[in-house]
């Protein structure tokens, strides 16, 4: 994620509600005629801004490469790599697609501004280039950009934390990878929203943030639970949703949260949910899940082969554990082999 390129900063509740330092950012300027860059610079420097001004487009994406940069001013009419092009690989990269990119246009041309938004483009600027509306647009912009980095900071908190907990137990490992990234690809597979999809990337990584709660005596217990243990245990989607529930940009994630442990029979926690009553995206993650814990080895036991670990998940869908449609959908993904499912799984033996 760009967080890792975000500028530094400390998190604290009144700064994710709102930022009152002054603009300032690092802004990326490419023209490949000197005497536009040399203005550009000239006057964004003038206001304190930090920029690197480059010549061209492939300098744009090689110094995006190690510059945390907040905002990219790009000519469209460039040799090799033109603008349009520059916005459509900042905006198709995770690392670099929440930098606003504005493009450079001449005045009166529609075709381009239409093709700028095709690639993203977050701005407009005409030339010749105003002053006063350069620096208007270039502060509203950087301001949007300190906001994201601000509620980026937050979900890497939320990030790390989840990681650490599912760092205690070595048998785990990557587990939350795993899941954010084939629970996504099943989601795309059943045509399911784009913004179901992105919170089923992050409910991947943060929907065991709960167990926070649970003490790792519990937590790594190798032999069965006590009632109270198993109680305890069971609240960790509700605390999960709480801690996740002041960001707003969670709002999908909450519901994948807490009801990632219903069965579809509504035999499950926290609120017995039955059949689509259970949000379908949770339906989603929850067999990628138990496939994921199948098909890992555990201290009380091996890696399921695929064979045996679908086997054994269509025993669960017979008792009314899972969606048979979802499952049905998924095991189709890893027969085909057309997603690498497969991969570690071959690995941990057939
Ligand atoms: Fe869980």
């Amino acid at each position: 994620m760009s967080s890792s390129k975000s500028n530094g900063g400390v998190l604290t509740a009144e700064g994710l509600q709102k930022s009152h330092q002054p603009i300032t950012g690092t802004i990326l300027v490419a023209d490949d005629q000197v005497s536009n860059r040399e203005l550009l610079e000239e006057l964004l420097a003038a206001q304190g801004f930090t920029v690197i001004a480059v010549p061209d487009g492939a300098a744009v994406l090689e110094e995006l490469n190690h510059v945390a940069a907040d905002l990219v001013l790009l000519d469209v009419m460039m040799p090799h790599l033109n603008g349009f092009e520059v916005c459509e690989r900042i905006k198709a990269n995770p690392e670099t697609y929440l930098i606003p990119v504005v493009l450079v246009t001449a005045l009166s041309d529609r075709q381009d501004r239409i093709e700028g938004i095709r690639a993203g483009a977050d701005d407009f600027l005409s030339r010749p280039v105003d002053r006063t509306e350069l620096l208007a647009r270039v502060r509203s912009l950087l301001k949007l950009k300190q906001r994201t980095d601000e509620l980026e900071r937050a979900e890497s908190v939320l990030f790390t934390l989840a990681r650490s907990i599912e760092g205690k137990d070595p048998y785990t490992h990557g587990h939350c990878e795993r899941l954010a990234e084939y629970s996504a690809r099943l989601g795309e597979h059943l045509g399911l929203a784009e913004d179901q999809i992105t919170a089923l990337r992050r409910a991947g990584v943060v929907h065991d943030v709960g167990k926070i709660d649970i003490p790792d005596a519990i937590l790594l217990k190798p032999g069965s639970l006590s009632p109270d243990e198993w109680k305890l245990v069971q609240e960790h989607p509700e605390v999960g949703e709480r801690i996740c529930a002041p960001l707003k940009s969670f709002r999908f994630v909450l519901p994948i949260i807490r009801h990632h442990h219903e069965k579809f029979n509504g035999s499950g926690y926290p609120d017995g949910l039955q059949g689509d009553e259970i949000p379908i995206a949770a339906r989603v993650l929850q067999v990628v899940d138990v496939y994921d814990a199948l098909t890992t080895k555990r201290p009380y036991k091996p890696a399921f082969s695929i064979t045996d670990a679908l086997q054994t998940m269509k025993l669960e869908v017979a008792k009314g554990w899972w969606d048979p449609r979802v499952f049905d959908e998924f095991e189709k993904l890893v027969r085909d082999g057309a997603a690498d499912f497969l991969s570690r799984s071959t690995a941990a033996g057939r």
